[in-house]
């Protein structure tokens, strides 16, 4: 029996998403994802908002993602385990659902690991290009793993990024990132401490994966007048930089009442004064004022930026053939004889 056109949501392979990204262009897909996330924050105020619903255990966590405009509802489902990739495995899967809301069928279905990678890069960048310096000409990396290379090009494409120092406590990490960013334009440092590669850095981005509160910046490593984009603290108990660098820091989050649970500042006390994202965006809270400040972005991904970045794939595969149509809804042709449907399948 064929499904009808309501029954069909279209769907977005990894294969395809890839297909569309070369298509598109990785660093301008980056940046047209970023305008959107910009666009989105922009008008903070239209959408429901919530902390992510986490499910915790030994091994990892598995969350999901879900916000609405009113018009349209999307959720990501995804997964953070850092002992995966010793078993061969990813740290962080995705795939995500936008929907109407008028009607509450699904619009689209796709894959997001990509692009939770294409996403949080056009983040990261996004916020630097507010709150980093102006002059900034290169970042240290730290954690060459599965996000890193995406992060370098998006500060590339938006922050006007030169140069990148890469530090990993797995030197094959390291040679990956650096293999996989030959012939990008950005010059390459493989460098063997953190201490080496925030040697001379305008922006450090930590992107580590460990189950714990890790200690991959102490208070000394950190001069005045950077910007630290910390992507890798965003779980209960799994943090990245000593305390007292954020003590030294301005702190700038997506949604507070996330952040503080999951982030950096949850080493802080509850009300320590953090500025939100989307009043910078808006122009309502300052981003850097001045060359000597300190400014951190505790990043914990929002699913705002996943509801933008489903809303992006979903204009950009229109009248492509980067989706196949998945015959997803049941649809009898009395609404109200879903079991006369399945009868007549017999
Ligand atoms: N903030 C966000 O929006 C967001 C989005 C995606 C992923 N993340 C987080 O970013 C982190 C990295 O994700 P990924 O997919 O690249 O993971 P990954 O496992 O592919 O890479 C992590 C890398 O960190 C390295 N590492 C671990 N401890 C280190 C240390 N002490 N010093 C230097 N390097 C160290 C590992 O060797 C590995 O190469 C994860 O913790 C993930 O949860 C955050």
């Amino acid at each position: 029996m064929q499904p009808s056109e309501k029954a069909l949501v279209p769907f977005v392979s990894v294969d395809n998403m890839m297909r569309l990204v070369h298509h598109v262009g990785l660093e301008k897909m980056i940046t047209q994802i970023a305008a959107r996330i910009e666009a989105d924050f922009k008008r903070w105020e239209s959408f429901d908002k919530t902390p992510r619903i986490p499910a915790h255990s030994p091994h990892g966590v598995i969350e999901l993602m879900p916000t609405s405009d009113g018009e349209a509802y999307g959720f990501k489902y995804v997964n953070g385990h850092p002992k995966n990739t010793s078993e061969g495995l990813q740290t962080v899967t995705a795939f995500g659902l936008l929907a109407d809301v008028y009607t509450g069928y699904p619009t689209l279905l796709t894959e997001m690991t990509m692009l939770t990678a294409l996403r949080t890069a056009a983040t990261s960048a996004l916020v630097g290009s507010y709150l980093a310096p102006k002059s900034s000409s290169v970042m240290a990396m730290i954690g060459n793993g599965a996000q890193s290379e995406f992060q370098c090009l998006a500060f590339k494409a938006m922050c006007g990024i030169k140069t990148v120092r890469l530090y990993d406590t797995d030197p094959n990490a390291t040679k990956k990132c650096a293999a996989n960013l030959l012939g990008s334009g950005l010059t390459i440092v493989q460098c063997k401490t953190p201490e080496d590669a925030i040697e001379g850095a305008d922006i450090i981005t930590t992107c580590t994966a460990d189950k714990k509160n890790a200690t991959i910046l102490t208070d000394n490593m950190v001069g005045p007048g950077v910007h630290i984009n910390a992507i890798g603290g965003d779980c209960p108990g799994k943090t990245e930089l000593h305390r007292d660098i954020l003590l030294r820091s301005d702190i700038f989050v997506e949604y507070p009442e996330q952040t503080r649970v999951e982030g950096e500042i949850q080493a802080l006390e509850n009300d320590h004064p953090v500025t939100e994202m989307w009043q910078v965006m808006t122009g309502q809270a300052n981003g850097r004022r001045d060359d000597r400040q300190i400014t951190l972005f505790d990043s914990v991904g929002f699913a705002i930026e996943d509801f933008s970045a489903l809303c992006y794939i979903k204009s950009a595969i229109e009248g492509t053939d980067f989706y196949v149509a998945l015959d997803m809804l049941a649809d009898p042709d009395d609404p109200r004889d879903l079991f006369g449907m399945l009868m007549r399948a017999g």
